[in-house]
């Protein structure tokens, strides 16, 4: 039986800005993701540019990709940038001791990592070293990659052939500091984070945005903690700048039996149900850590990053366990679409996120086997909802929504978030029922607006995937959205769907 939506959307009520920077990747040294990945090497059969997957690049570029988090995650702090400069064949190799303890032949360093960023036009998301590394360390990392003049760093990046320095916005001071990034405790990082961050320069022009390594899901006090320490520490309240600009948290998705549990396209009804309200739980976690840093900081000058989330299924059968290589589904993809409606409505204080991971890792955009390429259902997500880069939001009122319950609690089955720029607005809707379509009536106040194009993302199961046999059963089709005389907008959404539709306002 079709059930019934009804909203309220205010074209006229701008909100906050929907940084770009939210729609943001991340790329670990971790099973095939650099390696076999992003990172094919110079004399492959595979297309590439100076060893870079050409099919991979394109595809990314057509995401408007804003930036791109390098090399961790956990392989972050056992990494030491100097392993990976110079001429590739010198290079020492590595143990990858996180990921499937394989070993590594550092061809992909900095130099090819930056590299990346250019073909991509994305912006430099570097993850430093604290859990086994040292302040000068991180230091002269940061010197090398963005110091123009004389400097030894800078000579040194010269004589591995880079005259130029590059941009590198965003700086990670380690990752997941309360695991495997040095099983610290809040008060112990909290320090090291400051200190870490007061030698990470901002040389020349390069502004840095420097991020401490945050709370996992709802540990709101470690977010405290931190808050406190950047807060009160006494040079800043001195009247000198924060020695860092945002804090971080990791988010993954799964039924409620913990990651790495189940199978990414096996699953009943209940665990399809369990995934999505666990997915769209991540608006308790966001308002939780946004609370915390209000009280601290009304000014909002420090952004809260959510730089992993996605979801995290079994390893595929017949691969590696440590590669967390996984299947994507149009159950992914529904789990995209409700993170981004959450992120939409935090856009206040939720400066950036990373979905992890970008390339064969966890909830990829691409899979790649051999020469092939597979678009996911999540890349499909990302790609409907481009529009909302670093466009205002707009209110959203839900006054009508059909539920289900989900271990006790009431889920939403319909959720939807909407943005403008210029004169034109992006309305995006995840509808999750897994078996009855959906008449969603949206009434557009304030403007006038015209449908310019309406599409829908679904399959013929939640549990539908892309694979190299059929890599376009789950990908964007049209669909039919009209506007009544009134200025409704009527939409009738499948089961297990994501939609957008673009509108002109006069
Ligand atoms: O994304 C995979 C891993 O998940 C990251 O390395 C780590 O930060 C997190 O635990």
């Amino acid at each position: 039986m079709t059930s019934t939506a009804r909203a309220v959307i205010d074209l006229d009520v701008t909100g906050d800005r929907i940084s770009r920077h939210l729609y943001g990747h991340f790329a670990e040294h971790l099973g095939r993701c650099i390696y076999d990945g992003f990172w094919v090497g110079e004399d492959s059969p595979i297309p590439n540019v100076r060893g870079i997957r050409l099919d991979i690049v394109e595809a990314l570029r057509a995401l408007d990709i804003p930036n791109l988090r390098w090399p961790g995650g956990c392989f972050a702090d056992t990494y030491h940038w100097r392993d990976g400069i110079g001429p590739r064949q010198r290079r020492p190799k590595i143990a990858n001791t996180n990921w499937g303890d394989v070993v590594e032949n550092n061809h992909f360093g900095t130099h090819e990592f930056m590299d990346l960023c250019d073909l991509l036009g994305a912006d430099a998301y570097v993850n430093g070293n604290v859990g086994s590394g040292t302040v000068q360390e991180m230091s002269e990392w940061v010197e090398y990659l963005t110091r123009a003049d004389d400097s030894p760093m800078a000579r040194l990046r010269r004589q591995n052939g880079r005259d130029e320095p590059w941009r590198v916005p965003f700086w990670g001071l380690g990752n997941e500091a309360w695991g495997c990034g040095g099983n610290m405790s809040a008060s112990f990082y909290a320090e090291e984070a400051r200190r870490y961050a007061t030698f990470c320069h901002e040389h020349g022009g390069n502004s840095l945005t420097r991020i401490a390594a945050g709370a996992n899901e709802d540990d709101l006090e470690w977010t405290r903690t931190l808050m406190k320490s950047l807060t009160e520490c006494h040079g800043c309240t001195m009247g000198g700048n924060l020695p860092y600009q945002a804090i971080s948290f990791h988010y993954y998705t799964h039924s409620g039996s913990g990651i790495n549990s189940e199978a990414a396209t096996a699953f009943t009804t209940a665990q399809y149900y369990e995934t999505v309200a666990y997915a769209a739980g991540i608006e308790r976690i966001v308002r939780g850590h946004v609370a915390v840093m209000d009280s601290y900081d009304p000014q909002n000058r420090v952004g809260l990053v959510c730089d992993e989330w996605g979801t995290w299924w079994n390893a595929a059968e017949g691969t590696n366990p440590g590669f967390l290589f996984q299947q994507n589904t149009v159950r992914d993809a529904l789990v995209a679409g409700l993170h981004f409606d959450v992120f939409h409505r935090h856009a206040r204080r939720l400066t950036m996120a990373n979905i992890a991971q970008t390339v064969n890792v966890l909830q990829a955009m691409v899979l790649t086997d051999g020469e092939n390429l597979v678009l996911t259902p999540t890349y499909h997500v990302f790609e409907m909802n481009k529009g909302h880069q670093d466009a205002a939001g707009l209110p959203v009122h839900v006054l009508e929504t059909p539920t289900t319950t989900v271990r006790g609690d009431d889920l939403d089955l319909v959720s939807i978030s909407a943005s403008t720029r210029d004169d034109t607005a992006l309305v995006s809707l995840t509808h999750l029922s897994v078996d009855a379509p959906c008449t969603v009536r949206v009434d557009l106040r304030g403007r006038a607006a015209s449908v310019v194009r309406a599409r829908v993302l679904t399959g013929d199961a939640a549990s539908s995937f892309n694979d190299v046999d059929a890599p376009e059963r789950v990908a964007p089709r049209p669909l039919e959205a009209s506007l009544e005389a009134d200025g409704v907008l009527v939409v009738e959404l499948p089961p297990h769907s994501f939609a957008t539709v673009e509108l002109a306002l006069g």
